[in-house]
């Protein structure tokens, strides 16, 4: 998507120095715009952990990318199969919501095991994880296909008249590879000259909501405004939401969805007011093994100064001001899981079903 008017993907291979993933640095933004190389599986892991990058479809394709530098490291004398292995595990084990990371890893395993010759294990880890990549963007492109139909059929409903669509967090093109989950269709829908406008979320304790979501959709035309967590349910009261789009970091057989902390409050509140709350994702983001997301989902516990301090921009550059007394303890649960009984249905990349074992495995009957 553009950023300063110029197309940029979340993550890439250098194309001077294939031995060499960029990615742009999420922590900084919307303050500054600045990119980062990592060159082994140890800076991938730590880019994950430290949130330089972050959202469950790009934090897959960060795992493929890191397999792929992991080849990079072995030489002769390797014990091929340990070291690949070890470096499967490290990156499993930074976020342990996002089921995205273990679809990554597989999918490359399946790719490159049988592979005995080191230059050809590594050229097929390189183009593996291009694939991977490649296959999360046509997912998002398929999904905007697919959700603009319920943002056209809400539009024909008000005859014309703004559809307004409240999201949670960043399910955009930074969290995923390009285009987003969320906003693929919300992008599709401008394109045609749809009256759009967007409720965004700041996202309370790392505010990815005010810093990245209002990001994206500035650099590319949208009409938003940013409201804080508390707002979503006032306004769905009055009649301003049409719609409830948010991502998915896991989601279970039985259609239960983790995603960011406060997704849930927002779904009772549109399942108490009528109004249609759909999660995004692609298949990359379904648990196929787990049916139930509250007792087998494990929910990310972050530092508590997250939620001791604000991070954000003072005259002294970006910096983290506290907003509690000194002393004061925080819990920072980073995700909660939505059971499918609130949900009115999921956009995927195969189309759209609802959140019941059934129809998710009928839809998605040759990933399973
Ligand atoms: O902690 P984060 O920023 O990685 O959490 C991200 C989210 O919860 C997103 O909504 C989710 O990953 C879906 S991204 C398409």
């Amino acid at each position: 998507m553009l950023v300063n008017k110029k197309s940029y993907k979340s993550i890439w291979l250098d194309e001077a120095d294939d031995t060499v993933v960029k990615v742009i640095d999420q922590q900084k933004l919307p303050f500054s715009f600045e990119i980062e190389d990592l060159k082994t599986v140890d800076d991938v892991c730590s880019v994950i952990q430290n949130m330089t990058i972050r959202g469950a479809p790009l934090l897959g394709a960060a795992a493929a990318f890191g397999m792929y530098l992991s080849t990079l490291e072995l030489s002769s004398h390797s014990n091929v199969k340990d070291h690949l292995a070890n470096a499967a595990r490290y990156l499993v084990s930074t976020r342990p919501t996002a089921v995205n990371l273990s679809m990554a890893v597989k999918y490359m395993f399946d790719k490159i095991s049988n592979e005995n010759d080191l230059a050809k294990l590594t050229e097929k880890a390189r183009s593996a994880a291009l694939s991977f990549c490649e296959n999360e963007i046509e997912n998002c492109r398929n999904i905007g296909v697919n959700g603009l139909k319920i943002i056209e059929s809400i539009r024909e409903r008000k005859a014309g008249s703004t559809v307004n669509i409240l999201t949670h967090c960043n399910a955009g093109w930074l969290a995923c590879v390009d285009y987003g989950t969320v906003t693929a269709p919300i992008y599709l829908a401008a394109e045609k000259g749809y009256d759009i406008h967007v409720w965004v979320d700041e996202t309370r304790p790392r505010n990815q909501g005010a810093r990245l979501t209002t990001w994206e959709l500035g650099q590319n035309n949208i009409p938003h405004t940013l409201i804080s967590d508390n707002t979503g349910g006032h306004l769905m009261q009055h009649g301003m939401v049409d719609i409830v789009l948010v991502g998915c970091d896991r989601a279970t057989i039985k259609g239960d969805v983790a995603n960011k902390i406060g997704t849930y409050l927002k779904a009772v509140a549109a399942f108490d007011n009528n109004i249609p709350f759909y999660s995004v994702l692609p298949s990359t983001s379904i648990d196929f093994k787990i049916s139930d997301g509250l007792r087998e989902i494990a929910i990310e516990e972050r530092d508590e100064e997250e939620v001791l301090f604000v991070n954000g921009l003072t005259d002294e550059g970006i910096k983290n001001v506290r907003i509690c007394p000194e002393g004061t303890k925080a819990a920072n649960y980073g995700f909660d899981v939505t059971p499918a009984r609130l949900i009115t249905g999921l956009i995927t990349e195969e189309g759209i079903c609802r959140a019941d074992e059934v129809e998710i495995r009928r839809m998605f009957s040759g990933k399973i």
